[in-house]
């Protein structure tokens, strides 16, 4: 036997009984004759002591760090206890020990504060993972994962693999593709998700689905994106937008009350996609606090709200607000201190390329009911005292404001948004709300292609009411600056996103179950007949035969994970993770394949 106890496990109660224990030497000390070793495993760390009667073995056969170490000894009380370690108040009087294997000095030291960088805890993932905090998050995710098939489970839902060599499923990204041997010059591509297959599921009668499941999708990386990542996915049949959405609020906050201890008993909340846009200026808000935006001119887009404050900047001259196509300002809570040292460097800050803005004008609202601004030669203290009304802005906030082109505009002061709420200390890892966003826009312009996408993915329904607007309307464009008049920019989907604290963790919808709708759908997208059928031929042909209606979401696994654990970095809590580039740097992956393989593949690489 290997080992009686793991090394988290022995307490007082214990004293006095022998033991054997197996695992990595975390650390080593020599206090004279007597030799301290921390040993650990995946359940914690004991304290060995090896007194002087081994000190000749182990001068023979000295163990290092990380060596695999067995010692068999007897549970003492510690003399010095540890209250940070579980099992601080004991130690091991060891009398006898084998050195299971040996281990070359790791290169960086396996405890919390490690002193290796990123990419070389990359390389060597599999000694990373031994470090407590990495593990905590192992563990994190296999609990988060565990609940989920709990409840799934408790409400009848039917786990179902679906294959990875497939062909195209459309989730807006690049595809991975295979090359097939078999069929020389043919190509697999690998689910972007199982969304066709799930619906084909509901064809053949399985009602309620799931999956934890890989997708992949090659596209530029972020913090919450990598080319293969997992989604619980899952697909109901006989359901309304209403039913999933219960569902699935359900779902999440048995894994809320699971993992964290949380009984998330608050009403979730709920807004349309425009509200989001309007007042929060991207379609994930994060609704720990307020700072909504106000906007200050006359929308030239499709967001539109009844709290449109055109007329308060327009007439004074002001050229940056004047030329702008929009004016957006936030009211920070508390900030009307800043200096112009702070104010200088926010202004740096929104200028920075990702950001993208010319400049930030600023009002200040003093707690003494003064108003002062960058822009006083423009507005007296009357018209910002206005403006900083209409903000919601109290005395002692700082208003700033953003003016040029709607969508990058929109999308900065989004930006800027969230850097004040997280330099404030709002944007807590502790505190969690969720939040539905509905109604999502149908269709997107791709100006580069001067044609219509679906902005979910094409199974998506569009509301029962503008089904006729989709058919009646013909989808070509001649002006394509010109988009959003066209009819198509205004109907809305049976879609919705799960957000939680600013991330979209999920997202799904009620899907097209009928061959002619879903053939209208394809041609609004500009497919013709032949490529429907090349493409998409085998669920026309499936929702032929009794398809029900049906409807369902996808949650992004590693970041509800992340999130969970208070973390913005979906790498974190992935075991063996991709690197910013795409690249596994363990494994040197993607590499180039040898000639033999190239030749059984019948494909000639295309080297320059
Ligand atoms: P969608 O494309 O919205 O929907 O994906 C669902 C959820 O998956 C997560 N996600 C990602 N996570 C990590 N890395 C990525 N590259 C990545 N891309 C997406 C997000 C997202 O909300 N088939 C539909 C679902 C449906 O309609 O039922 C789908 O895949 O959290």
């Amino acid at each position: 036997m290997y080992r009686t106890n793991t090394c988290g496990e022995l307490r007082m109660t214990d004293v006095s009984k022998e033991v054997t224990l197996a695992g990595w030497v975390q650390t080593i000390r020599k206090f004279g004759a007597i030799t301290f070793v921390d040993l650990r495993d995946r359940y914690g760390i004991t304290q060995l002591l090896f007194g002087e009667q081994l000190n000749k073995e182990l001068e023979e056969n000295p163990p290092g760090r990380e060596f695999v170490l067995q010692v068999t000894g007897v549970v003492s009380e510690r003399s010095n206890k540890n209250p940070n370690l579980s099992t601080g108040d004991i130690e091991i009087n060891v009398h006898s020990f084998k050195i299971l294997n040996k281990s070359a000095v790791p290169p960086f030291t396996i405890q919390d504060d490690t002193d290796g960088g990123d990419d070389l805890r990359m390389k060597y993932r599999f000694l990373d993972l031994r470090r407590n905090a990495v593990k905590k998050n192992m563990e994190l995710r296999y609990a988060v994962n565990r609940a989920a098939r709990n409840y799934l489970h408790q409400h009848g839902f039917m786990d179902i693999e679906t294959p990875f060599l497939i062909k195209s499923t459309p989730e807006g990204a690049r595809d991975f593709v295979v090359p097939s041997r078999m069929n020389p010059g043919q190509f697999y591509a690998l689910p972007q998700s199982p969304q066709t297959f799930k619906q084909l599921l509901m064809v053949s009668g399985y009602d309620r689905y799931y999956q934890v499941v890989k997708c992949f999708r090659d596209e530029d990386l972020r913090a919450d994106r990598q080319p293969e990542f997992t989604q619980i996915d899952c697909e109901m049949s006989f359901v309304e937008q209403e039913d999933i959405i219960d569902m699935f609020e359900g779902m999440v906050k048995h894994i809320f009350k699971e993992v964290k201890g949380i009984d998330y008993t608050a009403k979730v909340e709920r807004m349309t996609w425009e509200e989001a846009m309007w007042n929060y200026g991207n379609d994930k808000p994060d609704i720990r606090f307020g700072m909504q935006l106000l906007n200050l001119k006359k929308p030239s887009s499709v967001y539109t709200s009844k709290k449109d404050q055109p007329g308060l900047i327009n007439g004074a001259g002001f050229k940056v607000f004047d030329d702008a196509e929009t004016v957006l300002a936030i009211a920070v809570p508390g900030c009307s201190e800043y200096s112009r040292k702070q104010t200088d460097e926010l202004t740096e800050w929104v200028k920075r390329p990702q950001i993208g803005m010319k400049g930030l004008v600023f009002i200040k609202c003093n707690a003494d009911g003064s108003y002062k601004s960058s822009a006083d030669k423009f507005y007296n203290e009357e018209k910002l005292k206005a403006i900083a009304i209409a903000a919601n802005a109290k005395a002692g906030d700082l208003l700033l404001v953003l003016a040029g082109v709607e969508e990058r505009t929109r999308k900065a002061i989004s930006e800027l948004r969230l850097e004040m709420a997280e330099r404030l200390g709002l944007r807590k890892a502790n505190e969690f709300k969720l939040l539905w966003v509905l109604d999502f826009p149908l269709f997107e312009y791709d100006e580069e292609g001067n044609r219509w996408v679906a902005r979910h993915h094409p199974f998506t329904s569009p509301k029962p009411e503008q089904i006729a607007t989709m058919i009646n309307n013909n989808p070509v464009i001649d002006n394509a600056a010109d988009y959003l008049k066209h009819p198509y920019a205004n109907i809305k989907a049976n879609a919705y996103d799960i957000v939680l604290n600013g991330n979209e963790i999920g997202g799904g919808s009620i899907r097209i179950y009928q061959r002619e709708l879903q053939e209208r759908m394809f041609a609004a997208l500009g497919m013709d007949k032949e490529e429907q059928q090349h493409k998409f031929g085998f669920l026309l042909g499936a929702f032929e035969y009794g398809a029900p209606p049906h409807g369902g979401i996808a949650f992004g696994f590693d970041r509800l994970c992340a999130i969970l654990g208070g973390s913005e970095s979906i790498r974190d809590f992935i075991a063996f993770p991709k690197n910013n580039a795409g690249r596994d740097v363990m494994l040197d992956a993607p590499s180039s394949i040898d000639k033999k393989q190239w030749e059984e593949l019948q494909i000639k690489p295309n080297l320059k």
